[in-house]
């Protein structure tokens, strides 16, 4: 949550004229507060003096105007941002919160990690606004017990007490979530105690994030490497069979030649798919700039699947809207993602069974907004739930020997999660056990003022 959208203040119904008026004549009150005992001499003064000297009717209204702001400014009136901001600020600096905040606090705020301050008693002297991120229960005057119980975090601080160097430690939490924070305890200047200055600071840096990435490109590298070494295990006991048993077996030798052929291929698909994959991460981040309209393209990808298909006897028709439907992105791209949706179609479809391309404009979202829709749709097995959160992950398949079998690298669909990244879509897949699956892709649809062809 930001910063700002926690301290909005909540919606509130709409105020009549009379309240509104009040109220605003409050808000300007309470901005006068610092104020408010200058303002109230000056006020009955002026009131006084306009009542005795002449009765200048304008004069005493402005004095009783002011005081009616004074008085109602100290009223309980609803809070604005300002007042909020202080709020937040009075807990993570105390009550001094109104002052001139020292230098040092100033520092604190700057620092780009999460950061507090201790007293000589380690009780919490100010913190910035990032360790509040991180322990929302954060608050000036309390002991730093009170971020975490983790009892490294409390020796780490004892530590610094007579260390030379600032103390690292690794604190591994459970509650609320998960989570490894390193903590870095400095103790300031020497050991003395000194009035109104921090003893130590302590900064956080939440290093989950860093260690779910790490963990998931080991296990990508040990899944490439298992998925190439299987097919390489295989072509080795082939060559040995043939150099060994079967030098002068025709018939045997054929056979293997077939079956290390179509591993070699199942190798070649698979560092194919591993650069692509690496090709369109790459790019994600770069918007596509070409136009293209999705009925052709899923024209396209019928057309060029066909004969795929007929072989397993199954059959692919295209749904498509009236008129074309463009959107922003690279042709190129958005073919190999419906190639890959068909493929899969075929391969975990049933056979005699249909595939259906469509391409359309839906109404989606709240409020609905049109968007285009490009969908494959098939009547085979389906996927059972478990498995669909993580069909888009690097190798995961929901049946892993018939994903073998057919030759699958399990790659296919986290290269479709990439690419329709790119382009700022949405995927959805939707399966019924018996009844099949139909992934879809929505996009934005281009305007007709912005469309070329
Ligand atoms: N239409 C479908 N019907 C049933 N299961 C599917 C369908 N599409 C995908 N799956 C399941 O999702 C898994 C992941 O698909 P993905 O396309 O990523 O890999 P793959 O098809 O095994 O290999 P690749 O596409 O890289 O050759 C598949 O192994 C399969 O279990
Ligand atoms: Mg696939």
């Amino acid at each position: 949550m930001t910063e700002h959208s926690r301290l909005a203040p909540p919606p509130t119904t709409t105020p009549s004229g009379p309240e509104r008026a009040l109220a605003a004549l409050a808000r300007a009150g309470r901005r006068l507060r610092y104020h408010r005992r200058a303002l109230a001499l000056v006020a009955v003064l002026f009131s006084a003096l306009a009542l005795l000297g002449g009765l200048a009717g304008w004069l005493a209204a402005a004095g009783f105007v002011v005081m009616a702001m004074i008085v109602a400014g100290r009223g309980p009136v609803d809070k604005d941002d300002d007042d909020l901001l202080r709020e937040a600020e009075r807990a993570r600096r105390g009550p001094g919160a109104d002052r001139e905040p020292d230098s040092w606090r100033l520092l604190l705020d700057a620092v780009p990690d999460a950061a507090v301050a201790l007293d000589h008693n380690f009780n919490i002297m100010h913190f910035n606004a990032r360790l509040e991120e991180l322990f929302p229960k954060a608050r000036a005057g309390q002991p730093l017990s009170q971020l975490s119980r983790n009892p490294e975090l409390n020796d780490a601080v004892e530590k610094a007490v007579t260390a030379n160097e600032a103390v690292v430690v690794d604190l591994y939490e459970r509650v609320p979530v998960e989570r490894r924070i390193s903590a870095t305890v400095s103790r300031i200047g020497g050991r003395e105690i000194r009035r109104g200055l921090p003893f130590m600071i302590v900064s956080f840096r939440d290093l989950t994030e860093q260690d779910k990435l790490a963990q998931m490109r080991a296990d990508f590298i040990a899944n490439a490497s298992h998925e190439l070494r299987t097919p390489l295990a295989s072509l080795r006991g082939f060559v040995e069979t043939l150099q060994g048993p079967a030098r002068d077996d025709p018939e045997a030798r054929d056979r293997f030649l077939g079956i290390m052929s179509s591993q070699a291929n199942r190798m070649t698909r698979l560092i194919d798919d591993l650069l692509s994959l690496s090709r369109v991460e790459m790019r994600v981040h770069l918007p596509p700039r070409g136009i293209l309209d999705l009925n052709e393209v899923a024209a396209y990808v019928a057309q060029a699947l066909e004969p795929v298909a007929a072989a397993s006897k199954m059959k692919i028709t295209v749904t498509r809207s009236d008129g074309p439907i463009r959107i922003r992105g690279d042709r190129d791209e958005i073919v190999q993602v419906l190639q890959n949706l068909v493929h899969n179609a075929i391969k975990y479809g049933r056979e005699n069974g249909h595939i259906e391309i469509a391409a359309s404009r839906v109404l989606d979202g709240s409020p609905p907004q049109p968007r285009a829709l490009i969908a494959v749709a098939d009547d085979g097995p389906g996927i059972a739930p478990e498995h669909l959160p993580r069909l888009t992950e690097r190798f995961y398949r929901a049946n892993v020997a018939a994903s073998r079998e057919k030759g699958g690298t399990g790659l296919g669909l986290a290269i479709v999660k990439h690419i329709v990244i790119r382009h700022r879509g949405e995927l959805r897949i939707s399966s019924v056990v018996g009844k099949g699956s139909t992934f879809s892709i929505l996009f934005d649809e281009l305007g007709t003022g912005t469309a070329r062809t």
